[in-house]
């Protein structure tokens, strides 16, 4: 595919405020479908970000600029970008967390996710001390249907995220058990779930925190998830 035909394609979506914008000269290359990368160890990577969600008024994250999240990047207006649009700098991995991160899903992974964490602080450190982190650092993968441990990318997607008060957010208290579940779909737990009061009332009610409805994250929390046998965890004290 030519860059010209790329750049025509990004012209069409984006408004002229949004040309202006530093994003739209990473745009040029990362809009459009279909653009993949393999790696020398052949894991083909999906390199497109669709232009007209990063700007949509629906993205929590339309006024933050690509490289405050991919911290490895250098701003495209930097003039050595122009060759390649890239300077990487990658980020030295600071603790045995971030070392699993940049091993499993690469340098560019962890500084993204770095990028994240910088801005919202209080997730991160609660994230970094669940057992999701653990198992991450772990390599753990247990259990039928269970998928590996996430990120803030799992739960929350990178590109598209919304807010929680978003009826479409992934987090958002109708959709949150569903994506608990995704990966949690061990039977003893979907079937107490789903016979439970509080699965019943989710069914019935649609799922409204003011009637005081228990989805996952109510009981579990959503950032430092801690496991059955931890004396730190929230349900060791005898919640539920
Ligand atoms: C001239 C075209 C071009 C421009 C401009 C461009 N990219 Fe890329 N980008 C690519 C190509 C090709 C790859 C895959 C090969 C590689 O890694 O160099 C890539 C890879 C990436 C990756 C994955 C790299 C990794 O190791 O994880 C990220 C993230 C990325 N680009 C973000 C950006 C951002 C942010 C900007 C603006 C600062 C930008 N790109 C500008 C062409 C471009
Ligand atoms: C809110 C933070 C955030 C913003 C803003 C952001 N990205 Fe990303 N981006 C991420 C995360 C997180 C990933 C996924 C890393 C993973 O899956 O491990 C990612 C993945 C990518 C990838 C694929 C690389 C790979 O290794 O799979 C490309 C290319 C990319 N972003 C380009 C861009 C461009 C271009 C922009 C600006 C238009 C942008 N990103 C804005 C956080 C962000
Ligand atoms: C440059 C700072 C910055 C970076 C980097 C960043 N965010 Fe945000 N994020 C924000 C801001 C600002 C908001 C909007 C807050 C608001 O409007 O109340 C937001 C909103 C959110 C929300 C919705 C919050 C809510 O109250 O429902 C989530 C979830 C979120 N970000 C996750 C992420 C994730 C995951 C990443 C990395 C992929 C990331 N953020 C990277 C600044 C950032
Ligand atoms: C296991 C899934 C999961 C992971 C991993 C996760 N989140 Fe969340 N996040 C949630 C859920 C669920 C909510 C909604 C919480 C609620 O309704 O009380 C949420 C809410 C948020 C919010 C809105 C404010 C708040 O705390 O309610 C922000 C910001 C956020 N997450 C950022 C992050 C960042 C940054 C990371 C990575 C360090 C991350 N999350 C990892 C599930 C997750
Ligand atoms: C009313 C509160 C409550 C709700 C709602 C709830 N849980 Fe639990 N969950 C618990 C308690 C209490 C335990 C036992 C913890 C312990 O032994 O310390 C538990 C245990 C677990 C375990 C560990 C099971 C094991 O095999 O040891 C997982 C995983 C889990 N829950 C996931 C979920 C998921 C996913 C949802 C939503 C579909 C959910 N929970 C909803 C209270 C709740
Ligand atoms: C992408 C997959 C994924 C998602 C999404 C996910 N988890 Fe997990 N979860 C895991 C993995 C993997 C483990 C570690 C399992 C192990 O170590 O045996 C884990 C562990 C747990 C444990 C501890 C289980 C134990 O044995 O004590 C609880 C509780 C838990 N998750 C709750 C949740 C809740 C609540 C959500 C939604 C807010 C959620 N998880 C979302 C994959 C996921």
């Amino acid at each position: 595919m030519s860059v010209l035909v790329i750049l025509w394609a990004v012209g069409l979506t984006l408004q002229p405020d949004e040309m202006a914008d530093s994003r739209a000269q990473c745009l040029v290359c990362h809009s459009g479908p279909g653009l993949t990368y393999a790696d020398p160890d052949t894991l083909v990577r999906n390199l497109s970000v669709a232009a007209e969600a990063v700007f949509a008024d629906w993205n929590a994250h339309r006024d933050v600029s690509c490289v405050e999240c991919h911290l490895d990047l250098a701003d495209p207006t930097d003039p050595r970008v122009a060759a390649t649009g890239h300077v990487p700098d990658p980020i030295v991995p600071a603790n045995e967390l971030e070392q699993a991160i940049a091993k499993k899903r690469g340098p560019g992974s962890l500084a993204a996710l770095r990028g994240c964490g910088e801005c919202h602080p209080e997730q991160r450190d609660g994230w970094q001390r669940s057992i999701h982190a653990r198992a991450i650092v772990e390599s753990r993968v247990t259990g039928p249907g269970s998928a590996a441990p996430p990120t803030c990318v799992e739960c929350h997607g990178a590109h598209e995220i919304r807010m929680g008060s978003d009826p479409q957010s992934p987090v958002s208290l109708h959709h949150s058990p569903a994506l608990c579940m995704g990966c949690h779909a061990d039977q003893r737990i979907v079937g107490t779930f789903q016979t439970s009061v509080h699965g019943q009332k989710h069914s019935l009610t649609g799922l409204d925190r003011e009637v005081g409805v228990a989805v996952c994250a109510s009981c579990h929390g959503a950032h430092e998830i801690l496991g059955a046998g931890d004396p730190g965890s929230r349900l060791s004290l005898g919640i539920g």
